[in-house]
């Protein structure tokens, strides 16, 4: 497996446990992709097919008054997960790199790699907290 790809997927918070072989396995499953500002990542309401996670640049998560994420942060789980439509549109504020997995790849990594499961559905919790608290603003 191409040793730079390891060494990007190592600086991911998201893959930051994982062992040399866990590495080798995401580096097998994923597709790195380069997006312009503007481009809509997921439409609200639609069917989701991909998971994203953000390596360089910023997207806004359209709720409220926009959810920004950068580097490091990770959407289009929920669709995914459930098999629901897109909870809300994410856009692309800049320029991105982002590292992409398609349905089942997503499926796998999450049955594969225990540590990834784990620090998505935390992700997942800290996120349900912050809406909770939004509500009771
Ligand atoms: P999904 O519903 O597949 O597509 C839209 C995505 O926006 C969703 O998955 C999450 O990844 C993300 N998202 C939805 N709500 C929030 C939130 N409150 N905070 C951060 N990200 C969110």
């Amino acid at each position: 497996m191409a040793k730079d790809k390891i060494a990007l997927l190592e600086k991911v918070g998201l893959f930051r446990a994982c062992s040399r072989k866990e590495l080798d396995y995401i580096a097998r499953v994923t597709d790195e992709v380069r997006v312009e500002a503007g481009r809509v990542l997921a439409a609200k309401d639609q069917p989701g097919h991909e998971f994203f996670l953000i390596l360089e640049g910023t997207a806004v998560v359209q709720i409220d008054n926009g959810i920004n994420l950068g580097p490091g942060d990770f959407f289009g789980e929920m669709a995914l997960l459930d098999g629901g439509p897109r909870l809300a549109s994410v856009v692309a504020q800049t320029d991105m790199d982002l590292i992409v997995l398609g349905h089942r790849e997503f499926s796998s990594l999450i049955g594969e790699v225990p540590t990834i499961s784990r620090a998505i559905m935390k992700v997942l919790a800290q996120r349900l907290r912050e809406a909770e608290a939004g509500h009771t603003l």
